[in-house]
């Protein structure tokens, strides 16, 4: 697929960097995007909405009234008539009320209208892009589903030089091509994806978990939304969540409810993949009330949780793909390759514990991915979201 014939929204608020999009625009039409603008009353003042109306083909969108008519522009069937909506700049003041969901201009009441994918590219001076309140908001959208491209490093409007210039418009118009291509390669598959800890209750304030933060299986449910297929996500306890429009996400707290979920989702999934840290013992009883102290000394007794992989592995049919994911310490590869073919998977991702940045909390990680015909693929450390692409690129080319 391609951007021709897509329907494209490029939302502009007051930014120096407006002066670009232009170039954008006509990229876009160039390449057969049907485009409407829509600009903040401050965009004004930085690209004049004739250029942009000339480039696009069409009027270009900024009050909710039309002033010589007095008719109504309908931001609920623009929002709805998008297939993508590209906010380019984007100041801070923007930023802001996209995170907060403040409707007070046209373009924000399209975007709280629109239920399209949305890109986001920044523009700002170096300190309101380093302030945290920036930073929240940015981290808020991603939650939110959103595609960020960041800002670049160079020299700014203010004179500084940081962080903050906007991404040029080729590069913008480069990531919405790529968008398009890959965002139906997963179309029509339905992809399970479990992430998170399991907490294994030892009485009603007590649990035994791990340091799993969900991250990573979080990134493998947004690629596969990104790229088309239908996501149930099966999310043990944690602070993060994701409301991207093709993930419907089953809240779970212990292995067996995770159990339960991934086996009622599992026959309609085409693709699984298991990248939840399940807890592999459970307490033989919950106390149901809190246990008080008794001496110095306090014994546990655990019971085995069942594997939910492995039973995924002896039920999964022909056409369907199994993915886990191994922790290991020592003997890495071997271990991994062993899980693979006892747990019956086509693909296991191999994380390191021993490599700085990688694994449990971190924003990166850095896999090898095994494959049930013996094929060890070795990455760099990347973006968990960059690792993502990397599980299901080659998912693909193998069942090519
Ligand atoms: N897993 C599972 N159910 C469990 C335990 C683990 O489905 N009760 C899955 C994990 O989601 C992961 C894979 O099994 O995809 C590997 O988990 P890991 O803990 O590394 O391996 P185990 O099989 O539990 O073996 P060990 O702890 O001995 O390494």
């Amino acid at each position: 697929m391609s951007v021709k014939d897509k329907n494209i929204i490029i939302g502009i608020s007051g930014g120096i960097a407006a002066y670009k999009i232009p170039m954008l625009v006509r990229l876009l039409r160039k390449a057969g995007a049907n485009v409407q603008v829509i600009m903040t009353e401050s965009a004004h003042d930085f690209v004049t909405p004739v250029t942009l109306a000339t480039l696009s083909g069409r009027p270009v969108l900024t009050d909710f009234v039309k002033d010589d008519t007095g008719t109504w522009n309908n931001h609920v069937s623009l929002g709805l008539w998008a297939d993508l909506m590209v906010f380019a700049p984007v100041t801070a003041n923007t930023l802001a009320k996209m995170a907060h969901g403040q409707a007070d201009n046209f373009l924000l009441a399209v975007y709280m209208s629109a239920k399209c994918p949305v890109m986001i590219a920044p523009a700002m001076d170096l300190d309101m892009y380093a302030h945290p309140a920036t930073k929240a908001n940015l981290k808020k959208l991603q939650t939110y589903g959103y595609d960020i491209i960041p800002a670049t490093e160079g020299e700014l409007a203010s004179g500084l030089t940081g962080y903050g210039r906007m991404e040029e418009p080729e590069n913008i118009f480069a990531h919405i091509n790529d968008f398009f291509k890959k965002k139906s390669d997963l179309t029509g598959k339905k992809v399970l994806v479990t992430a998170g800890p399991t907490y294994e209750s030892i009485d009603p304030v007590r649990f035994i978990g791990n340091h799993s933060s969900g991250k990573m299986g979080i990134a493998i449910a947004e690629e596969a939304a990104e790229r088309g297929a239908e996501v149930v996500l099966v999310l043990g306890p944690t602070h993060l969540q994701t409301s991207h429009p093709n993930i419907k996400t089953i809240n779970v707290q212990n292995a067996a409810q995770m159990y339960e979920a991934v086996h009622k989702e599992f026959d309609n999934a085409d693709i699984t993949v298991m990248a939840a840290a399940v807890a592999d013992f459970t307490p033989e009883q919950t106390a149901t009330e809190k246990i008080k102290k008794s001496g110095d000394t306090m014994s546990l007794k655990l019971k085995a949780t069942k594997d939910i992989l492995a039973a995924l592995g002896q039920k999964k049919n022909g056409r369907q793909i199994l993915i886990g994911f191994a922790m290991e310490t020592e003997n890495e590869k071997a271990n991994a390759l062993k899980k693979l073919h006892k747990k019956n998977l086509d693909f296991i991702v191999l994380n390191s514990l021993r490599e700085k940045n990688a694994g449990f909390k971190h924003d990166t990680n850095k896999v090898s991915i095994l494959t049930k015909t013996g094929d060890i693929i070795d990455y760099p450390l990347k973006n968990k979201k960059d690792v993502a692409a990397d599980i299901f690129d080659l998912v693909l080319a193998s069942n090519k």
